[in-house]
């Protein structure tokens, strides 16, 4: 039933979005003071496109309709997967090499060598075998150029393939993926109503505290990293820890959206609005729009973070995954800093931020690690031998329903990463990602829907201290 609902929600998404951009465009085109310069517009390439992937995305649909509840439709969710997360990752790659791009032009702008007046700064530059010369305008040009290029489908984009993807890899398989029962037994439908919820609500309290006089204060920093650990939090204790990294991902990434759709984007509207009506300029919107872009500019590391998370367990699989997050957000926005004040020339006088950036990263690392085994303990709790027998025993009660060339578990229909534990030999390759994802972890089985007991991670445990011998 939920997969139903979501993947009508989903396509509906898909059009409704879709109907507002082109609508949007529409009115832009069609206004009479011709407001929006350089944009294209509602023409017949766009709606054909629209309707090529509108087509797309109804095939892709009625495909999982059919084929649901048959050995293909694990094959086909994972072709979604990869389509999506492509997408995901090519418009990704677009806008933040963007935001990383015009971050450090404005950062480099030369302001001050023989800058014509009405120019902010200027900047030369040598790239894929040819010279650049660009200039960035105090406020808008005398005359607003026919041609005028705009940044915002990457990011719109990224957007909504990533939302796509949140669909495709949690909310679909919410029972399994999102939710775990050890952290909140709640059911799939309630789960993705607070996942895409928190997103609103996160938007709300962001944009309220960017209009508020805080916004230029330096507590405001303070402020928004206590909120961001909040939600990291909020999520820990409801999602399972993998989905919840991905929610402080996701959420950062609805902020950076947001930025754009309300209020960078419709500043630059005004922006080129006044300048073609010779109306005065509020230097306000362009400074806001500016402000906005900035904090964009921070989220980037933490959201790229949280977008390779899931392939390293010993981040989420912490008993405090809220507190390695926000560490790791800190960190990487620390970096971010650094490297924007270095493109500034201003690292003489803040050098310690990268310091102390990577000793707050390398902070993380220590105490991710696995627990060092005091003697005693370690002895006491592994007095006798542990035998492959044993092991193997546990394996085939606790993990061969998932990871077997023929599994029997109700959602994973095929080897999940195409790990299989079939024979002992198989166990005895696997054994270290084994101790990482049972024993240090603890993030295998998968929310532990085979109910392994700690003396069953006990013994596994002791069998690969003991050497994991085949015997
Ligand atoms: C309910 C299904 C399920 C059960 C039961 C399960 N797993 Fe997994 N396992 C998964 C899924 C899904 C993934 C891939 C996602 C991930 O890495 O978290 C995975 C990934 C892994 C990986 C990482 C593979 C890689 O390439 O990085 C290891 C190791 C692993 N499981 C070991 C085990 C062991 C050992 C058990 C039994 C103690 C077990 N799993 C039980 C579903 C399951």
């Amino acid at each position: 039933m939920i997969q139903y609902v979501t993947l009508i929600a989903l396509i509906l998404t898909f059009l409704l979005l879709l109907g507002v951009i082109f609508a949007l465009q529409r009115v832009a085109k069609t206004r009479p003071d011709g407001g929006v310069v350089g944009e294209s517009g509602f023409t017949l390439e766009g709606y054909s496109y629209a309707l090529i992937f509108l087509a797309v995305v109804a095939a892709v649909g009625i495909c999982y309709v059919v084929v649901r509840d048959t050995p293909w439709a694990g094959h086909i969710m994972e072709w979604l997967n990869i389509v999506v997360r492509l997408m995901h990752i090519t418009f990704g790659i677009a806008w933040i090499g963007a935001s990383f791009y015009f971050v450090f032009l404005e950062n480099a702008l030369n302001r001050t060598d023989n800058v014509r007046e009405e120019l902010a700064g200027n900047l030369w530059a040598v790239h894929g075998g040819g010279f650049y010369y660009l200039e960035k305008y105090k406020s808008a040009p005398k005359v607003i150029p026919k041609s005028l290029h705009w940044f915002k489908y990457e990011a719109y984009f990224t957007w909504l393939s990533g939302f796509s993807l949140l669909f495709v890899v949690y909310y679909f398989n919410a029972s399994s993926m999102l939710i775990d029962p050890r952290v909140l037994d709640i059911s799939p439908l309630a789960g993705v109503g607070i996942g895409v919820g928190s997103f609103v609500a996160a938007w709300l309290v962001y944009d309220g505290l960017c209009r508020t006089a805080l916004v230029r204060s330096p507590w405001f920093k303070v402020i928004g990293f206590a909120i961001a650990t909040a939600f990291a939090y909020f999520y820990a204790e409801v999602f399972s820890a993998r989905a919840a990294y991905i929610h402080f991902g996701a959420m950062l990434g609805t902020l950076m959206v947001g930025n754009v759709f309300f209020t960078i984007i419709p500043a630059q509207k005004a922006m080129v609005k006044a300048a073609t009506e010779g109306t005065p300029l509020d230097p306000q919107l362009g400074k806001n729009a500016l402000a906005r872009s900035l904090h964009n500019n921070y989220f980037t590391l933490p959201v790229l973070f949280v977008m390779v998370s899931n392939h390293f367990p010993s981040t989420f699989g912490h008993s405090y995954p809220w507190a390695i997050l926000a560490a790791i957000t800190l960190g990487t926005a620390g970096v971010k800093h650094w490297l924007n004040l270095r493109e500034k020339h201003q690292t003489d006088t803040a050098v310690w931020v990268l310091p102390a950036a990577v000793a707050l990263l390398l902070g993380v690392v220590f105490v991710t690690a696995p627990p060092v085994q005091d003697s005693a303990g370690a002895a006491a709790s592994c007095t006798q031998e542990v035998g492959i027998s044993q092991v193997n025993l546990i394996v085939q009660k606790r993990c061969v329903q998932c990871h077997s060339a023929k599994p029997t578990d109700d959602v994973f229909k095929s080897p999940p990463n195409g790990v299989v534990y079939d024979t002992p030999e198989d166990i005895i390759r696997l054994k270290d990602k084994i101790m990482q994802r049972v024993v240090v972890t603890k993030t295998m089985p998968q929310n532990n829907k085979t109910q392994i007991t700690q003396e069953e991670r006990d013994l596994i445990r002791c069998w690969i201290e003991q050497g994991a011998l085949n015997k």
